[in-house]
């Protein structure tokens, strides 16, 4: 057995001996975005450090523990906090939590993240679903030998993102009369915010959003075989002509101000899908 596979099976078997409850719904909040934790009644909690050959997230912003309860009465597995390639951890490290949701039996996976929108149409507080990415930029958490047991050598990604979980939340939304984008997530490694000429090539790529996670996840759970539904709070505006400076407590304080609304829709998500 390879060495990640006699890892991940020691991290589940640490987790199944604790928690043997089912979810098929995994989901992983991002930056400032932890609060959805507090909707959820708790069954078990896991801090990250206990978690055998778990990275240690270490971004304020993240609290860091895996969690088993319930979303609206249904069973969920959930990550507060996530890990970054920024943070020093390698592709294969950021992917780690999303096989280990694998494992544990995860069929959907439901992402958030803070993201600078370079979409004029934009503001700051609007959420938009990810359709698409672009990931020229961060490595491939799937580079180096292939595990089989994990999934394929060369996996398709002409649809990373769920269409039909698109469409799901999309009715959700409008029945709330939330506003909802639709783009291209395009991921960069950070941790420097970008440059007003790299938000203007972000732009013409075709990316509307940019950020520093979610593409690696969504790639190890595409790999797994998982459906995937991402979304993006935009927390800044890269597109801004003047005074374009951005810090991560602005992220983070836009990132709160726009949680409840992404917290009732992954509310409602998650109670109309098989748990
Ligand atoms: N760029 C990259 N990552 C981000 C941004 C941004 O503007 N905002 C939040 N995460």
């Amino acid at each position: 057995m390879s060495v990640l596979i006699e890892q991940l099976q020691q991290s589940l078997d640490f987790i199944r001996t604790r928690c043997n409850k089912q979810a098929a719904i995994g989901i992983i909040l991002g930056s400032g975005l932890s609060n959805l934790a507090n909707q959820i009644v708790v069954e078990q909690e896991f801090p990250y450090q206990d978690i055998p050959h778990f990275p240690l997230s270490t971004v304020e912003g993240h609290t860091g523990r895996l969690i088993f309860g319930s979303l609206g009465g249904v069973p969920v597995w959930v990550m507060a906090g996530r890990f970054h390639f920024y943070e020093g951890y390698s592709a294969q490290q950021v992917a780690y939590p999303v096989r280990v949701m694998g494992m544990l039996g995860v069929q959907t996976l439901l992402l958030s993240n803070a993201a600078g929108g370079v979409n004029p149409a934009f503001q700051v507080g609007d959420l938009m679903i990810i359709r698409d990415h672009i990931s020229l930029f961060q490595v491939n958490p799937l580079l180096g030998k292939n595990e089989d047991v994990l999934g394929t050598r060369f996996p398709d990604m002409s649809e990373p993102y769920n269409k039909q979980l698109i469409q799901l939340v999309k009715k959700l939304a409008a029945a709330n009369s939330i506003q909802l984008h639709e783009g291209v997530y395009l991921g960069v490694t950070g941790p420097t915010f970008e440059t007003r000429a790299e938000y203007k090539l972000i732009h013409v790529l075709g990316g509307d959003a940019v950020g520093m996670s979610t593409v690696q996840e969504t790639i190890a759970a595409v790999h797994a075989g998982m459906k995937v539904f991402a979304i993006s709070v935009i927390t800044d505006l890269g597109i801004r002509e003047e005074e374009n400076t951005i810090t991560h407590e602005e992220v983070l304080q836009a990132a709160a101000a726009a949680e409840p609304k992404l917290t009732l829709l992954f509310t409602q998500l998650v109670q109309q899908l098989p748990a």
